[in-house]
């Protein structure tokens, strides 16, 4: 599957999350990061991480390396452009190689839910794995609609 498909148009995306139809959640969904953010990481990975909304309260709270990996070009274009100080890389979160290493590595909304088989959930795990600057330090914090029909 193309994982790119729904994802080309960021004006879209953006338009309608930002809208005040989405607001509601979309802003509980800051507080939760605002208050990890506060932590202050020194270096973060978001994963999936569209144009950067979340990452950027990262930037905001003092993170110094703060890095986006996203498989959408439309998204990293406008990511670059809203947020030039954050590091927006092109990539499969499946399996990724960035040759850093990162205190913090996380999934924000629904991004988790794009790992569609063991073998996606697997691969992706060990990319984490060899990303991650201390033992285990992954955040997840998925869609709502979608997590009511999960067990963790
Ligand atoms: C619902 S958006 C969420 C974006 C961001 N986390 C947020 O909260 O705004 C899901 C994102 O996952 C990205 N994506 C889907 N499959 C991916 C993959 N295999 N590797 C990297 N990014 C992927 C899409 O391009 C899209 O930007």
């Amino acid at each position: 599957m193309d994982t790119d498909l729904p994802y080309r148009e960021a004006e879209l995306y953006a338009q309608e999350y930002e809208s005040p139809i989405y607001r509601g959640d979309m802003l509980k969904d800051k507080v939760f990061w605002k208050k990890v953010a506060e932590q202050q990481p020194s270096s973060v990975l978001e994963l999936a991480c569209g144009y950067g909304r979340i990452l950027s309260t990262f930037k905001e709270h003092g993170s110094l390396k703060v890095v986006g990996l996203d498989s959408s070009l439309s998204m990293l274009e406008m990511g670059r452009e809203r947020y030039p100080d954050i590091q927006f890389v092109k990539g499969d979160m499946r399996c990724f190689d960035l040759d850093s290493k990162f205190e913090l590595i996380f999934f924000a909304f629904n991004s988790f839910l794009h790992l569609l088989t063991y073998e996606d959930l697997a691969s992706c795990f060990q990319s984490i794995q060899s990303h991650l600057a201390v033992k285990i330090h992954h955040l997840s914090k998925h869609g709502i609609t979608a997590s009511k029909n999960l067990i963790w």
